[in-house]
């Protein structure tokens, strides 16, 4: 039974990316009031395109007829963090397709993701960030998201992995993890949250994980994971009379390259997905244009699982391939 379990169970494909996972190198204690970074480099880039003028933003969505009277609609303004590469990039290209001004922030160059949201006739800025420094988030919002719509919304979906057990940890480990993954989206939220409310409101998305509803491989990873639910909820309560909503996404194992890995672990950890498959990024983007929309008007403080099912049941299959239940 075992076997003809696995069997079912298609590898996660390798996407050929640099499996490597972003360190955040430019965080560190003594860079939080810095001007800017490290190397000097300015702390808010908008990416302009080799060979196009800077893009005053978008201009697809900005006049409506209504009734033969001309009237100015604004596009929503929404930041999406770690938005080089993996789900935030396909965040970005799936919030742009549906009408979103997005706001493509990381700390690598986002050249690419601002690039193929444009090829699709999409509207994106580039911007340079680092989420767990305060400075960072400061320069972010004194660019002026006015420029490109009304601010809307912020997706907290930069992350780095670390699987180190608590033993083997060290505490630059721990400290670096917490500082992106649970410190950045605070900072973000505390930064954007009047923002939001002076416009009348908006949504907040923060992409945590499995991890956060379980114990999972990685300390720092499953504790930082935790503390974002946490954070979501809280700040739904918090801002809930400001007309924001705040909502979390749990994935699953997507098809990244943080998903890539230790092909043994990938394909014990598929064995424990009822839908025996990864997720891809696309998966998630769905449900964060969802969180984000008027459609989910009145959710808020919410946990979403995007796994294939493997918190809520992944452990049925466990229990039949060890016991042969169904044989
Ligand atoms: N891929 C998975 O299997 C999986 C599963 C559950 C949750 N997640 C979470 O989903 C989110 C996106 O993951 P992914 O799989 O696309 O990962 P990824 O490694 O492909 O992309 C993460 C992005 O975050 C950026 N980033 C890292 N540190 C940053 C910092 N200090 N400031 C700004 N940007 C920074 C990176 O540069 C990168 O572009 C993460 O929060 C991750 O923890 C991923």
């Amino acid at each position: 039974m075992r076997s003809s379990l696995a069997a079912r169970r298609p590898a996660l494909t390798p996407s050929g990316a640099d499996p490597s996972i972003a360190t955040g190198a430019r965080l560190g204690s003594d860079g939080d009031d810095a001007a800017a970074a490290p190397d000097g480099r300015p702390l808010y880039l908008p990416v302009t395109l080799p060979g196009e003028r800077a893009q005053p933003g978008p201009s697809s969505l900005d006049i409506h007829k209504l009734g033969g009277a001309s009237v100015s609609i604004q596009p929503r303004v929404v930041v999406v963090t770690g938005a080089a590469r993996g789900m935030g990039q396909a965040q970005c290209v799936e919030l742009a397709s549906r009408g979103y001004h997005v706001c493509a922030a990381d700390c690598l160059p986002v050249e690419d993701t601002v690039q193929s949201v444009r090829n699709a006739g999409g509207s994106a800025s580039g911007h340079d960030l680092d989420v767990g420094l305060e400075a960072s988030w400061q320069a972010l919002i004194e660019c002026g998201l006015h420029q490109f719509g009304r601010p809307y919304g912020l997706v907290n979906n930069a992350g780095i992995n670390d699987r180190a057990s608590i033993a083997a940890e060290t505490m630059e480990g721990w400290s670096r993890v917490l500082a992106v993954n649970l410190t950045g989206p605070f900072l973000g939220i505390r930064v954007l949250a009047p923002v939001l409310r002076s416009v009348g409101g908006g949504a907040i998305v923060n992409i945590a994980s499995s991890s956060a509803l379980t114990g999972y491989r990685g300390a720092a990873y499953t504790a930082s994971k935790w503390g974002l639910r946490g954070l979501g909820k809280t700040a739904a309560a918090e801002f809930a009379p400001w007309g924001i909503r705040v909502n979390t996404i749990n994935p699953g194992l997507i098809d990244t390259p943080m998903g890539q890995g230790d092909p043994a672990f990938i394909a014990s950890h598929l064995r424990r997905v009822p839908m025996a498959r990864a997720g891809n990024a696309r998966e998630v983007s769905a449900v964060v244009a969802f969180l984000l929309s008027d459609e989910a008007s009145y959710v808020t403080g919410a946990d979403l699982s995007v796994d294939g099912g493997f918190i809520s049941s992944g452990n049925f299959w466990r229990i039949v391939a060890d016991s042969d239940a169904f044989a």
